[in-house]
């Protein structure tokens, strides 16, 4: 008897510590298509910056900061949506075989993103293409590790 109500205290925590995040997502679909959509929009709002970032077009402080903000608040969305049983889509196993990795690529690219910030708040262009390209590189380099090829 004990020692089932101790595997029925285990399998509580299990349930515990999995509903965070399964809780704001029905099915492990949802959450999938939640992440997607996220990263969809986040390569939207990275990518127009890059003609500027080439000087292939003018740079205008306003509308880099503007778009700075909005994928400031993108940046946050994804990882929510990485819980435990959210498996599939086009995220490779590793992350959740390797979850402390694929939070230090998140770090990563939020300390890009940091820099970026700093510089489009600033209007200083220079600054702004180094971050942005540290941006560019930290989505690579976790894309590169934790998503699977097409
Ligand atoms: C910490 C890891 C990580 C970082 C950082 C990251 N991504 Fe992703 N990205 C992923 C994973 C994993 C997927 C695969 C989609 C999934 O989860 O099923 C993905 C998918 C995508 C997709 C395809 C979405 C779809 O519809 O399938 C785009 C576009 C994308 N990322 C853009 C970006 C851009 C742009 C950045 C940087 C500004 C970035 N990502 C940063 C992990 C990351």
């Amino acid at each position: 008897m004990k020692k089932k109500l101790g595997l029925f205290a285990v399998a509580g925590l299990i349930a515990l510590a999995s509903t965070p995040s399964m809780a704001q997502f029905a099915k492990a679909e949802d959450a999938i298509k939640y992440r997607e959509a996220a990263m969809t929009l986040m390569g939207s709002h990275f990518g127009r910056m890059g003609p500027v970032a080439k000087k292939e077009a003018p740079y205008d402080k306003e509308q880099i900061k503007a778009n700075v903000a909005v994928l400031n608040t993108l940046a946050a969305l994804p990882w929510v949506a990485y819980g435990a049983g959210t498996e599939g889509g086009e995220a490779k196993a590793d992350i959740w075989r390797d979850p402390e990795g694929f939070k230090q690529a998140q770090d990563k690219f939020k300390t890009g993103l940091g820099k970026l910030t700093v510089a489009a708040d600033a209007g200083d262009f220079d600054a702004f293409r180094v971050a942005f390209g540290e941006v560019g590189k930290s989505c690579k380099s976790c894309h590169d590790s934790y998503r699977k090829k097409k």
